[in-house]
């Protein structure tokens, strides 16, 4: 039996005889005296073989490479004063080994070293084909422990504190409306009918609602098949949640006290709640996000007032044509950035143009408020014109001004991408902060260019403010997200549980009767038997975790996740079939490959 796991043994077990079961780490070879780590889920102990102490053991110690498996029964000593290892949690113990038994050993070269001394260093694809040795050093599973604690807080939570109930809703199901590519799944049984997997659970948790289920949970499975990137997979896990008669505020109640209780459970943080709040519009207007990282300032400063009759046609123009002019105002920035960067070539002027920019202009603030700049934009203003610049974005000496002037959403997306780009380079985010915000009032519907019409920001089936009924175009949603240093965790709505509202939502992203019946239609009907107003939201577990981690990608804190290529290397799927299998299933390719 197992007393112990490797990394819980403290001096108080000093002059106990247990035992161990793992992987050895490291084997080092002291002069004669075998030295072994040996590591499992929990950590690393260190077992002493030595051949005076211990030679029933040494002759098996001394067989041991990386990575075989072993089980050692020993007596845990104190370490000597020379070997005590403050930075292990068992550094003050060892244990000196009665017997070793290898219960497995290594029989091909290990495509990488294993031991935690060397991990860094190896290439993501090694990694990812070989997941299963990966997920044996100390980093990734204290990840995936840490994945299974969020977990365990949350089911906690919801189910003790506030009765909640997981319900499991279907795989193989119809396509659900959030907006991202399906991926589809060809029915045997019935030839050229698809199933498509649910990109979210959202229409059985609205079903179960009309259930009378009242407050549903799920740790659930969802598939998307869009642009991969290191907040993204192509599968994902979301915590769903949907609710019956609460409010708004009182949704955004208990979820501040869910995410507080994870923070207090999982790191021992307390979070203040009530979590501030922007609305969408605000968010946009400051920082051109509408996940906007709040552990730093740098806000933006909109200045489409000042320009909008400047003589600098860039500026007027813009403002003219329904778009803005605003100011990115970075304190130090004179020293910091230089023009190079900024200027057609540049690092910065890349940022720019990739988010949709032409260019960037920008001014730097002198000594005495004097603005220095290549003429175009001093030249159109005015002495009580520049002193309002340097008023509204505060400018002191040394300020750059980086100015985005063009349509809102090209601003504010060249700005956001700057402002973050620069707040890292300059080392002004708070790392030990941790940053709540709720962003509320988003707009129900964006204008889709290449289509030429309204579509449903969040989804067709969120509920508008009944003050903004009158003009649905211009509405805004009850709609939230939770933002958290920068990233969107979590999202959801009050839903539309009356059908005329429903039928005017539909009408505004041009979807007829017809195809909303066609799309819909068993939700449509389920409603007209007793729908109760509901509500809920959506985390992204991942992304959560991601961020609990300290991890920079999602890929590290999901055991077996996919490649940016939607690919998955231990197992090489996706893969070809057999004709056999697509005969089955009605289906032919239609691909040519490239010659
Ligand atoms: P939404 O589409 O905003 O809402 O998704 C909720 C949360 O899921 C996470 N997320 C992702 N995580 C990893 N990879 C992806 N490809 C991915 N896509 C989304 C994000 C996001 O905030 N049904 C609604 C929720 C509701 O209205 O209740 C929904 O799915 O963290």
């Amino acid at each position: 039996m197992r007393t112990y796991y490797c990394g819980e043994v403290r001096q108080q077990q000093i002059g106990e005889t247990l035992t161990f079961w793992g992987w050895v780490d490291r084997r080092r070879d002291h002069g004669g005296v075998i030295f072994l780590d040996l590591r499992d889920r929990t950590g690393i102990i260190q077992i002493v073989s030595d051949p005076q102490r211990t030679p029933d053991s040494y002759e098996h110690a001394e067989a041991l490479r990386n990575e075989y498996v072993v089980k050692v029964t020993g007596r845990v000593s104190q370490r000597p004063e020379e070997s005590l290892n403050p930075k292990l949690p068992t550094g003050e113990v060892e244990v000196y080994a009665e017997s070793i038994e290898l219960l497995n050993a290594v029989r091909k070269q290990l495509p990488f070293q294993v031991s935690t001394a060397d991990v860094e260093t190896v290439r993501e694809d090694l990694r990812l084909k070989y997941r299963y040795l990966d997920l044996r050093r100390d980093r990734m599973s204290k990840n995936l422990q840490l994945r299974h604690q969020v977990v365990k807080a949350m089911r906690r939570y919801l189910e003790d504190q506030q009765g909640f109930i997981e319900v499991e809703t279907p795989i193989l199901t119809r396509s659900t409306p959030e907006g991202a590519r399906d991926y589809l799944v060809p029915s045997r049984v019935n030839p050229s009918q698809w199933y498509a997997l649910p990109q979210s659970p959202q229409l059985f948790k609205q079903l179960l609602m009309v259930s009378g289920l009242d407050r549903y949970y799920q740790i659930a499975r969802c598939f998307r098949d869009e642009d991969l990137r290191a907040d993204r997979q192509p599968e994902f896990t979301q915590l769903d949640m949907e609710m019956s008669f609460l409010s708004q505020e009182e949704i955004i109640q208990l979820n501040e006290e869910l995410v507080a209780y994870i923070f207090k459970t999982v790191k021992g943080i307390d979070l203040p709640t009530p979590f501030p709040r922007l609305t969408y519009a605000q968010a946009m207007e400051r920082y051109g996000s509408d996940k906007p990282d709040t552990r730093f300032g740098l806000e933006l400063v909109n200045v489409s007032q000042l320009f909008k009759d400047s003589g600098f046609k860039v500026f007027s123009g813009a403002v003219k044509a329904g778009g803005v002019v605003k100011v990115l105002p970075i304190p130090g920035g004179n020293s910091a950035i230089s023009n190079v960067r900024i200027k057609p070539g540049g690092d910065l002027f890349k940022e720019a143009t990739d988010a949709g920019a032409k260019g960037v202009a920008y001014v730097r603030v002198k000594a005495g408020g004097e603005i220095d700049t290549i003429g175009a934009i001093k030249d159109n203003l005015s002495d009580a014109q520049k002193q309002e610049l340097l008023e509204l974005t505060a400018a002191e000496d040394g300020h750059l001004l980086l100015f985005g002037a063009g349509p809102t959403e090209v601003v504010n997306k060249t700005l956001d991408r700057l402002r973050l780009v620069i707040g890292k380079e300059l080392g002004l985010i708070d790392n030990t902060k941790n940053n709540l915000l709720w962003v509320t009032q988003f707009p129900m519907f964006e204008w889709n260019a290449d289509e030429k019409r309204l579509e449903a920001l969040h989804h067709p089936f969120t509920a508008p403010y009944p003050e903004d009924l009158h003009d649905l175009k211009t509405a805004r949603a009850q709609a939230y997200d939770l933002v958290f240093n920068g990233y969107e965790i979590g999202g959801g709505s009050l839903r539309i549980y009356q059908q005329e509202i429903q039928q005017q939502v539909f009408e505004a992203i041009g979807l007829s009767p017809e195809e909303a019946s066609n799309k819909f239609g068993f939700l449509l009907e389920a409603f007209e038997y007793g729908a109760p107003p509901h509500g809920g939201i959506a985390y992204g577990l991942d992304r959560l975790v991601m961020l609990l981690a300290g991890e920079e990608s999602i890929r590290d804190v999901i055991a077996f996740p996919k490649t940016q290529q939607a690919s998955c290397l231990l197992t090489d799927a996706p893969a070809a079939v057999d004709a056999k299998q697509l005969k089955e299933l009605h289906v032919a390719s239609t691909y040519k490959p490239k010659t």
